[in-house]
């Protein structure tokens, strides 16, 4: 493996995928337009590669922000005709993603980014949105509105949304047009945002993990604490922590999401993103064992202990470059020093092998879903 040479394939990918008015299309064929947490991920790889990219592609992924806050998971810069009748808008998707900006910000900050007064306010407009205008679930948990919010849409956490009645079969078809539908039912505020959805509100646990490791680390940037939007903030923030930290499952090994449904406790590497902020020692070893998460080519997205578990499928158990980097963080930050390495390194090896992939078989690194895609850049970046 050499790191060289690694780095320079990630530049000439992001290169590449370099659009106007500032941001890298995932994948030029499948995904040309632009993602919020992608962007954010590609934000953190150019600051890596030293490249001035790094601020303007954070600024392209908030430049949609609607007036309440929400920031729009997708935005069709150069086609705004696209997908409106879908959407019900020109331009944006109606729906959130990871709010990965925060991370973002607070990463091109200690590269020495300049994180200015536009973005600051953005930043904290969007968390407010989140902490304040998302009616909490039962147990205090800020809900997701739709399967495409986590950026995980097909994990095994929402079959038991699947009313296409196969109750022993992930059906892709079937849940494709389930998705659709739960966009049509969204509920919105008058300025566009999403603000509920009979059919699908869920406490989902990754999602809730990112929103406090992300305002934890908007927090942390010099000046950010002081600011009267971030103070007020302060008390949801508390609140959603304690109620998060209350939703481990021993019995499970992970994070439990909160809906009206029977609760999402598949085994997932998502479902293990609380790891960032409530990193207990003995909940990292799943990681490490091989027949849960532990693999050659990073970490598996499913634990082997699902019987849903499938490494080859979106979603349903293969190896995905951006969770791999965030639980590297997490054990970095943990003091797990030779497990935050080895999750790095399995998935550069994974990166390497599949070409760059969108996702990989975490067993054999074969490559799946788009190849290249501009997130597994990730794998280069040091935690
Ligand atoms: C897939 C992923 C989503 C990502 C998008 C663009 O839909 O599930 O998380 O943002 O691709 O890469």
């Amino acid at each position: 493996m050499n790191e060289t040479y690694l780095r320079q394939q990630v530049k000439s990918i992001l290169n590449e995928a370099w659009t106007e008015p500032g941001f890298c299309v995932p994948n030029s064929g499948v995904y040309p337009h632009q993602w919020l947490w992608d962007s954010c991920f590609h934000a953190i790889t150019w600051a890596e590669l030293g490249d001035d990219r790094a601020i303007v592609e954070l600024e392209s992924a908030l430049a949609s922000q609607y007036t309440s806050g929400f920031v729009p998971h997708m935005t069709y810069w150069n086609h705004p005709e696209l997908h409106q009748e879908f959407w019900g808008r020109p331009k944006t998707s109606s729906i959130t993603q990871p709010p990965m900006f925060g991370h973002a910000a607070s990463e091109l900050h200690r590269r020495g980014y300049e994180i200015d007064e536009d973005l600051r306010y953005r930043i904290e407009k969007a968390f407010h949105y989140l902490l304040k205008s998302r009616t909490r679930t039962s147990q205090g948990l800020v809900p997701i509105y739709h399967p495409w919010e986590s950026g995980c849409d097909d994990s095994p956490r929402w079959d038991v949304f699947d009313k296409s009645g196969h109750t022993s079969r992930f059906d892709v078809d079937d849940w494709r047009t389930t998705k659709s539908q739960m966009v049509g039912s969204l509920v919105y505020q008058s300025d566009g945002s999403p603000v509920a959805n009979p059919l699908f509100e869920v406490g989902s646990a990754g999602f809730n993990a990112l929103i406090l490791f992300n305002f934890e680390e908007f927090c942390a940037i010099p000046g950010v604490i002081d600011r009267p939007t971030v103070r007020d903030l302060q008390s949801e923030y508390q609140i959603l922590r304690q109620r998060f930290v209350a939703i481990w499952s021993e019995p499970d090994r992970t994070w439990v999401d909160d809906s009206h449904c029977r609760a999402g406790n598949a085994a997932t590497a998502d479902g293990l993103l609380g790891l960032l902020v409530d990193p207990k020692p003995a909940r990292f070893e799943q990681l490490r064992s091989a027949a849960a998460f532990g693999s050659q080519y990073g970490c598996a997205g499913v634990s082997r202990t699902e019987p849903s578990y499938d490494p080859a499928t979106y979603w349903r158990g293969p190896s995905w470059p951006q969770l791999n980097y965030l639980l590297s963080v997490a054990a970095r930050r943990a003091g797990e020093q030779e497990l935050a390495s080895e999750l790095q390194f399995s998935s550069l090896r994974g990166a390497e092998t599949s070409g760059f992939a969108e996702y990989w078989n975490p067993d054999t690194g074969t490559g799946l879903g788009a190849i290249p895609q501009t997130w597994a850049g990730l794998a280069i970046v040091s935690t």
